[in-house]
C-alpha cells in the first residue's frame, strides 16, 4: 500500500519542495449486499477497504488550483476558484473541479492549492475510486481552509459533484461509506432515513476477498441512468395501482405487489422492480445473519443477490458470473457476488480465514485459463472512512 511519504515525494516532484503539506486518505469501498437499491430509498451494506486514495496538498494564495495524479504522470490540471468552475480537460480532474464548485455553492470559502492524487484503487474497477477522489478532494479543501464539516453533508455535496461534473446520477452509497465508514465494520445504511447499523466483520472469523475481472465498468455509458429511470417508471406504476399505499419509491413496494403485477406491468420493468424489492429484503436479512455469525445464510443471500442482478437487473457480465461461480467451488467460501454498479469491475466473496489462499489460487488459475487475463485478487479488512493524516 502507498504511504504518506510516497504521496509527498510524488507531490514534491510535481510541484516542488517546501511549505506545509497536508495529507488526506480516502478509502475505496466494497458493497457486501444491497445493490442498486440506494437510489430506490433502500438498504445497502458496504464497507471501506484497504486500497485507497492519498491526496497531498499545499495552500496557494492566488486562488489557483493545480491537480496532478500518479495515474496520469506529466499532466497537470488547473482552474481558479475565483472564476466560474466548469468541466474541462483532463477529464480525470473533473472530480476536483466538481467538488470545488459544489463546496462553493454550499457557501464554503475555499483557497487555492496544489494537490497530488496517489491512487491504489483501480480506476473503473467498481471499488469507488471516483467517490474516494471526491471525498478526498473535499477534505483537502476543508483542511486547507481550516474548516470541518459534518460527514453526511460532505457526502451529499460530493454526490452532487458527481451528478453535475462526472455526469453519472449515482446514489449515496459510495460517498456515504467513503466519508463515514467505521474500522472493523460494514455499515447497513438506510438510504431513506439515513440511519445506520454497524455490522462487525471480525477478520479472525471471516475474511472479505475481492477479485477484479479487470473488465472496466463504465457507469457513464448510460446503462446506469437507464436502470434508474426504469425503477422510477416502476415506482410510478405501483403508486398508481395502489393509491392507498403511499408509494414514493420502490422501497415501498412489497413482494405481494410484485406478484400481482405479473402479466400487467411491462416485463422488463417488472424484473427491475423485482430485483430491487427482493434485494432490500435480502440485505436486511443478511445483516441480521452476519450479526449472528450465521455466515452460511449470509452467503446464500449473496448468491441470490448475484442471480437477481444477472437475470432480473441485467447488470452482470460473463466475467463476473464466472468468478462468482468459481469462488463457490472453493471449500470455506460462504458466498460470492458481483459488487458495485456492474458491467465489469469486481466480485466480493465471504470466506473462512484459512481458505483465503485456496480461493485466491483458484480464481487466478481458472480465470486466466478461461479469459487469458490475470484477475487482481486480494483480501481486505474493513477500514475507517476518509481521514486527515497530517
Ligand atoms: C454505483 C453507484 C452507487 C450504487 C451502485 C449499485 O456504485 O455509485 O450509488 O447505485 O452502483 O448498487
Amino acid at each position: 500500500m502507498q504511504s504518506t511519504q510516497s504521496a509527498k515525494t510524488a507531490f514534491f516532484k510535481a510541484f516542488g519542495e517546501g511549505g506545509k503539506i497536508r495529507v488526506i486518505r480516502a478509502p475505496g469501498r466494497v458493497n457486501l449486499i444491497g445493490e442498486h437499491t440506494d437510489y430506490n430509498d433502500g438498504f445497502v451494506c458496504p464497507m471501506a477497504i484497504e486500497p485507497q486514495v492519498v491526496i497531498a496538498s499545499r495552500f496557494r494564495d492566488d486562488g489557483i488550483v493545480r491537480v496532478a495524479s500518479t495515474a496520469f504522470e506529466g499532466e497537470v490540471a488547473q482552474f481558479s476558484i475565483e472564476q466560474k468552475i466548469t468541466r474541462g480537460e483532463p477529464a480525470w480532474a473533473n472530480y476536483f473541479r466538481g467538488v470545488a464548485a459544489e463546496l462553493e455553492a454550499a457557501g464554503i470559502p475555499l483557497t487555492g492549492m496544489d494537490a497530488l492524487i496517489d491512487n491504489t484503487l483501480p480506476v473503473g474497477g467498481g471499488l469507488s475510486s471516483s467517490a474516494a477522489i471526491e471525498v478526498g478532494a473535499a477534505l483537502s479543501f476543508l483542511t486547507l481552509a481550516g474548516l470541518e464539516m459534518d460527514r453526511d453533508r460532505l457526502a451529499l455535496i460530493c454526490q452532487k459533484a458527481e451528478h453535475e461534473y462526472a455526469g453519472v446520477p449515482v446514489g449515496i452509497m459510495d460517498l456515504m461509506i467513503v466519508a463515514t465508514g467505521k474500522a472493523g465494520c460494514a455499515t447497513q445504511y438506510d438510504c431513506r432515513s439515513g440511519t445506520r447499523q454497524f455490522v462487525k466483520i471480525d477478520s479472525n472469523d471471516l475474511r472479505v476477498v475481492i477479485a477484479n475481472t479487470m473488465v472496466r465498468h463504465e457507469l457513464t455509458g448510460g446503462e446506469y441512468a437507464q436502470r434508474r429511470r426504469q425503477c422510477e417508471e416502476g415506482a410510478a406504476w405501483f403508486a398508481k395501482q395502489n393509491p392507498g399505499a403511499s408509494i414514493k419509491a420502490l422501497r415501498d413496494v412489497t413482494m405481494k405487489m410484485i406478484h400481482e403485477a405479473e402479466g400487467k406491468l411491462d416485463d422488463t420493468i417488472l424484473r427491475r422492480c423485482r430485483h430491487v424489492v427482493s434485494e432490500n429484503l435480502r440485505t436486511t436479512e443478511a445483516v441480521t445473519a452476519l450479526a449472528q455469525s450465521k455466515y452460511e445464510r449470509a452467503g446464500e443471500l449473496m448468491i441470490q443477490s448475484h442471480r437477481s442482478l444477472k437475470d432480473d437487473y441485467e447488470v452482470s457480465c460473463p466475467e463476473l458470473d464466472f468468478l462468482s461461480s468459481e469462488a463457490m467451488k472453493v471449500k470455506g467460501v460462504y458466498g460470492a457476488r458481483m459488487t458495485g454498479g456492474g458491467f465489469g469491475g469486481c466480485i466480493v466473496a465471504l470466506v473462512r480465514p484459512r481458505d483465503v489462499d485456496a480461493l485466491t489460487a483458484q480464481l487466478e488459475k481458472t480465470y486466466q485459463e478461461k479469459f487469458n487475463i490475470k484477475p487482481a485478487v486480494f483480501a481486505t479488512t474493513a477500514t475507517a472512512g476518509a481521514s486527515v493524516v497530517e
